[in-house]
């Protein structure tokens, strides 16, 4: 059981109690396990005082979080995993490209109700540097909001207008680096040991030659190596993503303490789940590739420990785009299951559904699903097909090799596939930070272009438009049914295109995630009752399976998902399953041509059991008269039980 449902437990009676006894309880309920972890990160005999400061803090902390948030986590702690329903979906955008500042934002409310969206995530929306910033994530202040967005008031008014509309509020937490122009890099800059102390400084280049030795590069193109000499601070700083993200430093003390302040702070803001960025980079040790390391996972817990004792409504969603096995892991293993997120990015999924279009194939999505071990009861998934950032190819090799293919040549192949090297491919994406010492890339471009609506647009061409449009709402259609929150990158309801302007813009040129970082083109949608254009029939449809997923309580994410074998390697096939018997077979094909599957053990689960079962993606009753199911190109079906 994790510290979540021990807390509900608890809570029962205790409705009317102060809030404050009710924060005691938790502390007292925490302590032993935040006090086993502090101490594993750092060691007792030496951090007494400090881990006295973090006690003295927590009440402090639980003292400015505002009344009406204090009530709201009693709320969410009687009322349990919100976040698994079948109720939610999300959407994830850029203010300043959705409607131009927050105030904008609000007033789009009614687009997001109608498209049945009720989870947000923003972009980051704090202040950063002028010129390159890597779209916010390097943060000036975590607690500030930047100018062009609006003002404090601007964001409290807006979280207090989605409490309201029932909208949940997702911000980005930037934890594992900071900008070079944050205060605290600043007060570095000019000689500041304490600060400097905050971050890994080094006099000469010894140290960084042998972190270098294991360390990948992030961004080999734009920023290769993970270290930056500062002339005027003297000293060499750890930088593994750009020069200008300074990494915090959390072997120290001072660190976790102010970070968990400004997390709080930012909870404070009426944010419902935090996003725990880049989290898997949280702990360096030389000697190895310094992700996802046990003090990482320590140091997560410990987060999510005081988190929950000062604002136990506020969940966490780990933002770790690492190897399968590896992502699974921060919703906590052992002592700490359940107890890291709530939440992680469905990287995996993602990644093998773009896979799968390629090859026409879904043989290695199989073999890596079923390769991983259920998550945790309480926790869930974020399950997307885009982004704002590159895809990559994130693949388990020895299940590649299983399959008779070179893991190398099969990345190349995706790489080609997608970027533009194979004339017969219908993807127009682009490469992204091709690492010629490894052979390694990334794919980025949005989700139309990269499915083939550009090229059939531009070619004019009908069939590859009507099947760029099908793949694209087949896509979106697994992931709204696959149990999680389904999070549609803004602008991909329409099927918006690459967007190629950042190639003027001298502070986004050199990083072609931009190509996916769109206006969100309200002409377009002006226009949706034109039901015969590609925007219009792929929201129109989006619209109606967001409804169904609402409206069938099977969708709730409660792990009742299972992988059904179908002998035919083109076709993915799952079922979402209730105690009480009902059932869902959610099925689609990623084959050009029309494919056939065996159909007696969809009878043997029950599905005629009734009579002929409704696809509810077109409301037709499915018969099957030779024993053979025909699965048209692309087709996503969603079979109900009935
Ligand atoms: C995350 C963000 C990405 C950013 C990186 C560094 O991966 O999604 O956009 O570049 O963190 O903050």
């Amino acid at each position: 059981m994790n510290q979540a449902s021990l807390h509900r437990l608890l809570m029962a009676n205790a409705k009317k109690k102060d809030p404050k006894i009710l924060f005691d309880q938790r502390l007292a309920t925490n302590l032993t396990l935040i006090q086993q972890l502090y101490f594993s990160l750092y060691p007792e005999e030496t951090n007494l005082d400090n881990f006295q400061k973090l006690l003295s803090l927590l009440p402090v902390l639980f003292k400015e979080r505002p009344e009406h948030l204090k009530l709201q986590d009693i709320s969410r702690i009687e009322e349990g995993n919100w976040y698994q329903s079948e109720k939610i979906v999300g959407m994830q955008l850029y203010v300043e490209h959705f409607n131009k500042d927050l105030k904008g934002l609000r007033e789009k409310i009614p687009y997001f109700k109608e498209l049945g969206v009720n989870f947000l995530h923003l972009m980051p929306i704090t202040t950063r540097p002028k010129g390159e910033s890597d779209g916010g994530y390097a943060v000036n202040d975590y607690l500030k909001v930047d100018p062009k967005y609006g003002t404090k008031e601007d964001l409290l008014e807006l979280t207090a207008e989605f409490r309201k509309q029932g909208i949940y509020l997702m911000l980005d937490f930037v934890v594992n680096h900071t900008s070079n122009e944050f205060s605290w890099a600043k007060k570095a800059i000019r000689g500041d040991k304490k600060y400097q102390g905050y971050y890994y400084t080094f006099e000469d280049y010894t140290i960084p030659a042998e972190f270098e030795k294991t360390l990948p590069e992030v961004f080999p193109e734009t920023s290769p190596g993970s270290f930056t000499y500062i002339p005027e601070m003297g000293r060499w700083v750890m930088t593994v993503f750009n020069s200008y993200q300074w990494d915090l430093n959390y072997t120290n003390p001072d660190v976790f303490l102010e970070m968990l302040t400004n997390l709080v702070k930012l909870s404070d803001q009426g944010v419902d789940v935090v996003r725990f960025d880049a989290l898997a980079f949280l702990w360096k040790k030389m000697g190895t590739i310094s992700q996802n390391l046990p003090e990482a996972h320590t140091l997560i817990a410990l987060f999510r420990m005081c988190l929950q004792v000062v604002a136990p409504g506020v969940i966490l969603l780990a933002e770790a785009i690492v190897a399968p096995m590896d992502i699974i892991k921060y919703f906590g293993v052992d002592q700490k299951e359940g107890n890291e997120c709530e939440i992680a990015y469905n990287a995996s999924l993602m990644a093998l559904l773009w896979n799968s279009v390629a090859t026409k194939k879904t043989t290695l999505l199989y073999k890596s699903l079923l390769h991983v071990p259920d998550k945790p009861k309480d926790c869930t998934w974020i399950n997307y097909i885009r982004c704002h950032d590159d895809i990559g190819l994130g693949y388990e090799n020895h299940l590649i090799q299983e399959l008779g293919w070179s893991p190398d040549m099969h990345r190349k192949f995706l790489l080609d596939y997608y970027c533009q090297h194979l004339d017969w491919s219908p993807a127009t994406g682009l490469m992204f930070m091709y690492n010629p010492k490894t052979g390694d890339g990334r794919i980025t471009g949005s989700a139309a272009s990269l499915l083939g609506l550009e090229k059939g647009l531009a070619l004019n061409d009908k069939s590859l438009i009507e099947a760029s449009i099908s793949k694209i709402i087949m896509l979106h259609g697994i992931t709204l049914a696959f149990g999680g929150i389904p999070l549609i990158y803004a602008g991909d309801e329409i099927g918006t295109l690459n967007d190629y302007s950042y190639q003027k813009d001298p502070a986004k040129k050199e990083d072609n995630r931009w190509v996916n970082r769109p206006m969100q083109d309200w002409e377009t949608i002006a226009k949706l009752d034109d039901i015969q254009s590609p925007p219009s029939k792929i929201f129109h449809t989006l619209k109606r399976l967001i409804a169904i997923r609402k409206n069938e309580p099977v969708f709730a994410d409660h792990n009742n998902l299972s992988l059904c074998h179908t002998g035919n390697d083109h076709i993915l096939v799952f079922e979402r399953k209730l105690a009480s018997g009902e059932g869902l077979l959610v099925l689609s094909n990623f084959d050009q041509n029309p494919q056939v599957i065996e159909t007696s053990w969809i009878k043997k689960l029950g599905y005629f059991a009734q009579g002929d079962p409704v696809d509810l993606v077109t409301e037709n009753k499915v018969s099957i008269n030779s024993g053979l199911l025909e699965i048209a190109p692309y087709q996503l079906i969603w079979l109900k039980k009935s």
